[in-house]
């Protein structure tokens, strides 16, 4: 019987479980494969006892429209940073991963499939590196890996966006407002962009264009003074003005190395009354509703293709790979491409010359 090892790591995202069942189902049509989950990304390995479940079809019955994962997810930590506390008291981390693969061999396990954005394949890399069988299955909201077309939870990530523009229009129409909706993305700004287009919205700032308040303010005015007067604007999470930073929140969470973004929708606001707009505003942040919930039918279509896919390569010995999607085929590329470069907005994208056809401003 060969044994493998599923790990969903990073943010969750909606498909994880609809790639698990993939996995799971591909899986049982061998006869010689048994499919375990490991609880909470690595933890599940790393713990004391150990926490892996048995992943049967019984047990991914029906888990295939549910948001999250039912092996738990985490975005701290891990297996080359397990934190622990020095003799002062204070955190630190100390590197895990030789102990996890002896770990691993003890389990006679043959492989690792490890679903997970961009960190997670870093992780996926390095323990390949050090002889581990493993997978990488290409999971973010963001969409902002550059080595597969586009990434599971992203769809849905933007439906909601686009659904929270729709719903913001009538309450902005209504009042005269300008509301200025807040969405998810660190360093990409495909979801603002593609709500922003599916929406409508007036105003679309990115992390990838850093926007000029003033172009900002002249935009909204002249929605204000030639147009109907309301506007919404769409403002991801990680974009900043020109020549500033990016609005980061406190976090005292252990293992948490990730700046913790969210703010910058007050932040424009304060800029634009500071910049003399006198027309009221509102600010909405969407957050992790991005995240959770029913993934769309889209996602649990490239999901499945993906746990199908990333089985078989299990099965063909295709190690040190991450699945991609490559339209219109599922293929596989090496780990290490697929961490090399992020999937970025550029000027010259197609998104960005249709949002501009449109008149979408981009603060510039
Ligand atoms: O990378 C996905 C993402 O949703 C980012 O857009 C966001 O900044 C981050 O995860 C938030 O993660 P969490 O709040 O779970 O730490």
């Amino acid at each position: 019987m060969k044994r493998l090892l599923v790990v969903t790591g990073g943010g969750d995202c909606p498909g994880l479980n609809a790639v698990i069942r993939a996995i799971v189902h591909r899986a049982s049509q061998e006869r010689d494969w048994e499919v375990l989950g490991s609880i909470q990304a690595f933890n599940g390995v790393l713990r004391e006892p150990t926490e892996v479940v048995l992943l049967d079809n019984k047990k991914v019955a029906g888990i295939h429209f549910q948001g999250g994962t039912i092996i738990e997810t985490t975005n701290k930590g891990g297996p080359f940073a397990w934190p622990v506390k020095d003799k002062n008291g204070n955190w630190t981390t100390v590197d895990r991963s030789d102990e996890m693969i002896r770990k691993l061999q003890i389990m006679h396990i043959d492989g690792v499939i490890n679903i997970g954005g961009d960190g997670s394949q870093r992780i996926s890399k390095r323990l390949y590196d050090k002889g581990l069988n493993i997978i990488g299955v290409p999971k973010t909201i963001d969409n902002d890996l550059s080595s597969t077309d586009s990434t599971f939870g992203f769809q849905t990530a933007v439906q909601v966006a686009t659904e929270a523009v729709d719903k913001l229009v009538t309450t902005a129409a209504s009042h005269n407002r300008v509301f200025v909706l807040e969405v998810m993305g660190r360093e990409a700004g495909w979801i603002a962009l593609n709500a922003a287009v599916a929406g409508g919205a007036e105003v679309c700032l990115i992390p990838e264009i850093p926007y000029n308040i003033n172009k900002v303010k002249e935009a909204l005015e002249k929605r204000f003074h030639r147009d109907r007067g309301f506007a919404v604007v769409v403002v991801a999470e990680g974009a900043r003005p020109q020549g500033g930073d990016v609005v980061t929140q406190e976090n005292d969470e252990v293992g948490y190395e990730n700046k913790k973004l969210g703010g910058i929708s007050g932040h424009l606001i304060q800029q634009l009354k500071e910049s003399g707009f006198e027309h009221d505003m509102r600010q909405t942040i969407l957050g992790h509703l991005q995240r959770g919930g029913v993934p769309t039918a889209y996602d649990r279509v490239l999901s499945s293709h993906f746990g199908v896919k990333a089985f078989e390569m299990a099965l063909n010995g295709d190690w040190g790979k991450m699945v991609s999607y490559r339209h219109p085929d599922f293929i596989s590329v090496p780990l290490e491409e697929a961490v090399a470069k992020p999937n970025l907005v550029t000027m010259d994208n197609p998104m960005v010359k249709t949002a501009q056809g449109l008149g979408i401003s981009l603060g510039i």
